[in-house]
């Protein structure tokens, strides 16, 4: 067996057997096979796809690239990911809430991946706060305070943490077999016992069309059935921008406004319709209703903030950024965008929000290229709001004026405000599991 036989059947449309996608995983993690090979490998499969037995074999042959945790001391640990999206501040919000609540949290994030963002990379913009740590201290971690946040440092599906760097660099991202493979392998390794997932659908989202967003839920649940993780995917809409702030640390002060119990409508539907399903899954009551509103309580009553806090803590973060946001630093240039004319917002389009705020530099061009924490945009007005003729819609921050104006310019290319009233869009798309 030989790499370029790999490619070239691909190339060629043929699907790969378990011998020969573990022969390519296996070289590329331990470096035997170079990052031309695997781009090209990448690449055929973004073009030609895979077939579930393809994918779930490229799933497990990634999550076993590494150490994969063995969690079940702690009972049933419900994980949760996102497939990707502008402003997804909800990890920040959920995960502390369903600590405080008593369900175990011991979660791997990523990094921003294209356009979208990443909670990891948010996280790091609290001084202090360290992403990677050892497994041992992971673990100590859940034992002593029921929560961990972390990123791919530990030797957890190492082949992912490659791939998922070399997608993003290749245009490579949109590609069902590959989300499905990136996600399901990294919450297999982290020793999830049950899974909850935000699939994005919209054009801030890697699946623009919601039945794309179907079928990548379906091909992540039918993964999780095969690998006795019950998997329930939550569709939402990313049409635009989630809650207000897009950038990193302007993230992070939006999550810890949403812990003091000032949480926007949107941010709020999907942090409390995950957050139920995480409930039901780890057996806390199988009313999603009830579920939610003890999410809100746990939030009103100031346990999820006191939760993060703890979290924040517990990894060397400096905890007073958390009782006091105002010490975030602030980016050099703020500027305001201002309505052109008065009516109500009809389309504020993620991708482009994203991308704007990716050239500020709060996402990456390049995987080397360092994030700015405190650069980003945050949305005054969405989508059916009404706004007067100079009425601020969003305000820029930026680490120049150059780029503060060249942002505010393609803002004001993008939000489109008409006469005609625009209803708000539903936040929540649907719910896929095993049994629908
Ligand atoms: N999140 C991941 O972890 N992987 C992807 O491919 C997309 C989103």
């Amino acid at each position: 067996m030989n790499i370029q036989e790999i490619i070239a059947k691909k190339r060629d449309r043929q699907r790969l057997t378990k011998e020969e996608i573990a022969y390519f995983i296996q070289g590329y993690t331990k470096g035997e096979i170079g990052d031309e090979q695997a781009a090209a490998l990448v690449m055929a499969i973004y073009l030609n796809g895979m077939d579930e037995e393809e994918i779930t074999d490229l799933t497990m042959e990634m999550a076993y690239s590494g150490d994969v945790l063995d969690l079940s001391r702690f009972g049933t640990v419900v994980d949760k990911h996102s497939t990707g999206g502008i402003g997804d501040k909800v990890t920040l919000i959920l995960m502390p809430t369903i600590a405080a609540l008593g369900v175990p949290v011991a979660k791997m994030s990523g990094r921003g991946l294209g356009y979208t963002g990443g909670t990891i990379d948010k996280l790091e913009s609290i001084p202090g706060y360290q992403t990677g740590i050892a497994v041992e201290d992971f673990i100590q971690n859940v034992e002593k305070i029921g929560i961990s946040l972390i990123g791919q440092t530990l030797n957890l599906a190492p082949a992912d943490k490659k791939l998922y760097a070399l997608r993003d660099t290749i245009s490579c991202t949109e590609s069902i077999p590959l989300i499905a493979s990136s996600i399901m392998s990294k919450k297999i390794a982290a020793g999830a016992s049950k899974i909850v997932l935000d699939v994005t659908c919209g054009s801030g989202a890697f699946m623009k069309k919601k039945e794309d967003a179907i079928a990548l839920a379906k091909e992540m649940n039918q993964i999780g059935k095969l690998a006795k993780k019950e998997t329930v995917c939550v569709l939402t809409n990313m049409e635009e921008p989630l809650g207000k702030a897009v950038g990193n640390s302007l993230e992070v002060i939006e999550a810890i406004e949403a812990l003091n119990g000032k949480m926007e409508s949107d941010v709020e539907a999907v942090v409390t319709t995950l957050g139920a399903y995480m409930l039901k899954l780890a057996g806390k009551g199988n009313d999603i209703q009830a579920n939610q509103q003890e999410i809100l309580s746990c939030i009103q009553s100031g346990k999820a903030l006191k939760k993060f806090k703890e979290l924040v803590a517990n990894q060397g973060g400096n905890v007073s950024y958390i009782e006091n946001p105002n010490q975030f630093p602030k980016a050099e240039v703020i500027l305001e965008v201002q309505a052109m004319q008065t009516g109500y917002v009809q389309e504020v389009k993620a991708e482009e929000i994203g991308r704007i705020s990716m050239l500020l530099g709060a996402g990456r061009k390049r995987k080397e290229d360092p994030i700015k924490p405190e650069v980003g945009i945050v949305l005054e007005k969405k989508v059916g709001d009404f706004v007067k003729e100079k009425e601020v819609l969003a305000t820029i921050h930026a680490a120049d004026w150059e780029s503060a104006e060249k942002a505010k310019q393609e803002i004001q290319k993008i939000d489109r405000i008409v006469s005609e009233k625009v209803e708000k869009q539903p936040t929540i798309l649907g719910i896929v599991t095993d049994e629908k």
